[in-house]
């Protein structure tokens, strides 16, 4: 039977369950990744399953969020980090080498490989030809231990690439035009594959842009082919030998079609709060712009930081526009330095900053209050930039650098001739010996603690019914920023839940935490697409150390759905959209718990209002984990029999 290239690697590596759109399907996981934010969560519970080595062929623990080591927590968990890693079979990537993704993408990605990561924009290395995934941190440590890692089989949808890229349009702009047409809900469930002639005009870092921001579209993946253009990227790297072909079969089946005109295509832009608000950049001529970011895990690779140094070579930045660039791996910042491209964005008055996340999640970079930020990077959602009232546009660095110049975007029809896309070197410098690779024996390392690294506590079953007040009523679109803030602050706190369960939902409603932890217990109730963005599960974790039981909602993003699941947290949906508005803070909801089967309906009891209908879309494994009180308790339970 002919296949698409998604279904080829799905199975290659499935373990249990039929490949039809929709079943839940167990894959085996070849590699993994993780990054500070989420990683000492991930590692202290891989630690809490009892297994000694990890048992995929590698997994890598990045640092790259909080780099800038304030107060002793930063450093404290990169040393448990290090530790950790050493001891059971893991490779550490030290501060400041680099942004996860980038680095992946450079030295351990793999065409046809498996990899989960618990960070939402895994699946940059889909550029590669590797179906990668973003998960919770739970999800990842048992991924580790060897566990498979369970989704719903997903749709595959074709992007047919036609023509090739011109002017000033890049693959920033691809990915931008497709969130404009598709929205940031168009991509739950699916795989998008790319395919057609306008494939081998992309390079892979080009092609990672696009997969990195299908994670906005809400996609579970997106994949390109491994191709002589994959080739040539792998040999820069070093990694010729990594290389195989992989593309789909020629008559292969998908279940939808775009069709894109890389030729037609214009500078983008999206704008405040969404990454779909995208409109041409001509439209916003003369909006002033007081920030500009380069950088992240979308836009920081070679061929876009040197045509941004060749942009702005022997150019000022304007001096209203604090300009900005974070190059996404010390390899990059090496080729750069080599071919005398520091100099020119230097001179040009550029702040270059640590390879590392940085403005991207409020590490640094803050915008002016109230300003308008111009940003390379995939999320735009408000106070993500550590500024409350900023306004963040999203671009490629083509953009931004005309608009660092400018101090105001302007018509693209004004820019002139563009520079031409850089090739890589054959051989771009290594950076491997930066990496910290394990003994083959961990037995003997001692895993050092500091004292913000807090043990996981043991969650309680679900009780037969649950009875609990709404605890919270929020609207749609609420994000994982919303439920749990990022910022230097709230996340070094990430390994000491209750610490960091004070903030939950602190931006948004600030008695929350009170109320909640004076009932005890509690219902969030919330619209449509509730928990989407980043892969954050202390949104799931933090809720439920204060004792939130349900979530009731229109509609749930699925990276958070699952991260619910993994906590013991029941995500119900109202069977009745109406039935929303009948719900209301304070008034206690009854849920027979013990008698709701996976996939039905049931009614709950709503004080002052009698019953109200919800369902669920849980497999009967889900439902159990729920019972058992998180997945945790699950393995154990497992385990035992
Ligand atoms: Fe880092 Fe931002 Fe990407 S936080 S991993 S650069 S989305």
């Amino acid at each position: 039977m002919s296949m698409n290239l998604t279904q080829k690697i799905i199975a290659a590596h499935l373990v249990s369950g039929e490949m039809a759109p929709g079943a839940e399907i167990g894959l085996r996981i070849d590699q993994t990744l993780t990054q500070d934010a989420t990683g000492t969560m991930a590692y202290l519970q891989f630690e809490a399953m009892g297994v000694d080595r990890v048992r995929t062929d590698l997994s890598v623990s990045y640092v790259d969020h909080n780099t800038l080591q304030m107060g002793f927590r930063n450093p404290d968990d990169h040393r448990f980090l290090r530790t950790v890693a050493a001891k059971h079979g893991v490779i550490f990537s030290p501060p400041g080498t680099g942004i996860c993704h980038q680095l992946h993408l450079e030295n351990f990605a793999l065409p046809g490989a498996t990899l989960v990561g618990s960070d939402s924009h895994t699946p940059t290395a889909g550029g590669i030809g590797s179906l990668a995934m973003g998960a919770g941190g739970l999800s990842v440590a048992l991924a580790m231990a060897g566990e498979p890692y369970f989704i719903s089989m997903p749709r595959v949808v074709k992007v047919r690439l036609e023509g090739r890229l011109t002017g000033w349009a890049s693959a920033k702009d691809v990915i931008l035009h497709l969130l404009g047409l598709l929205t940031v809900k168009g991509g739950v469930g699916k795989v998008f594959e790319f395919a057609g002639p306008g494939v081998a005009t992309l390079s892979v870092p080009e092609r990672a842009v696009i997969t990195n921001m299908g994670a906005e579209l809400g996609a579970t993946a997106s994949l390109f082919p491994s191709d002589e253009r994959t080739r040539a990227f792998l040999a820069s790297m070093g990694r010729e030998g990594d290389w195989k072909e992989l593309c789909a079969d020629a008559d292969a089946a998908y279940d939808d079609e775009i069709v894109i005109d890389l030729s037609a295509l214009v500078p983008l832009v999206a704008q405040p709060h969404m990454p779909d608000r995208v409109v041409p950049v001509a439209e916003l001529a003369g909006l002033s712009v007081d920030q500009v970011a380069i950088g992240s895990c979308t836009n920081s690779s070679y061929a876009d930081m040197r045509m941004v140094a060749e942009v702005l070579r022997d150019k000022l930045v304007h001096v209203g526009t604090d300009t900005m660039v974070s190059p996404g791996s010390k390899q990059v910042l090496k080729m750069l330095a080599a071919e005398g491209l520091v100099e020119p964005l230097l001179d040009a008055g550029v702040r270059i900053l640590e390879c590392s996340c940085g403005p991207c999640i409020g590490m640094g970079g803050s915008p002016v209050s109230g300003g308008v930020s111009v940003r390379t990077f995939n999320r735009n959602f408000e106070g993500r930039s550590g500024t409350k009232d900023a306004k963040v546009y999203l671009v490629s660095p083509l953009t931004a650098a005309m608009a660092a110049l400018h101090g105001q975007f302007t018509d693209p029809a004004t820019w002139g001739t563009p520079p031409a896309q850089p090739e890589l070197p054959a051989k771009a410098p290594s950076i491997r010996h930066l990496f910290v690779f394990p003994p083959a024996d961990g037995s003997g390392v001692e895993v050092l603690r500091g004292p913000n690294i807090v043990a996981l506590e043991q969650f309680t079953p679900m009780d037969d019914t649950v009875a609990a007040p709404v605890v919270i009523k929020l609207g749609d679109d609420i994000t994982t920023d919303h439920i749990m803030p990022a910022g230097a602050e709230i996340t070094s706190l990430r390994s000491n839940v209750p610490a960091i369960a004070q903030h939950v939902f602190g931006r948004v409603d600030a008695d929350f935490v009170a109320r909640a932890r004076a009932a005890g217990t509690g219902v969030i109730v919330a619209g449509d697409n509730y928990g989407q963005g980043s892969s954050r599960e202390h949104a799931a974790l933090a809720p439920r150390h204060l004792g939130i039981r349900a979530v009731i909602v229109r509609s749930l993003a699925r990276i958070h759905r699952a991260n619910l699941v993994n906590f013991g947290i029941l995500p119900l949906i109202l069977c009745d959209r109406a039935d929303y508005d009948r719900l209301t803070v304070g008034g206690t909801v009854t849920i027979p718990a013990s008698s709701i089967i996976a996939g039905g309906e049931v009614d709950v009891q709503v004080e002052g209002v009698g019953a109200i209908r919800v369902r669920n879309d849980l497999t009967q494994k889900e439902l159990d984990i729920i019972r058992a009180g998180g997945l945790l308790n699950h393995v154990r339970l497992s385990r035992k029999q």
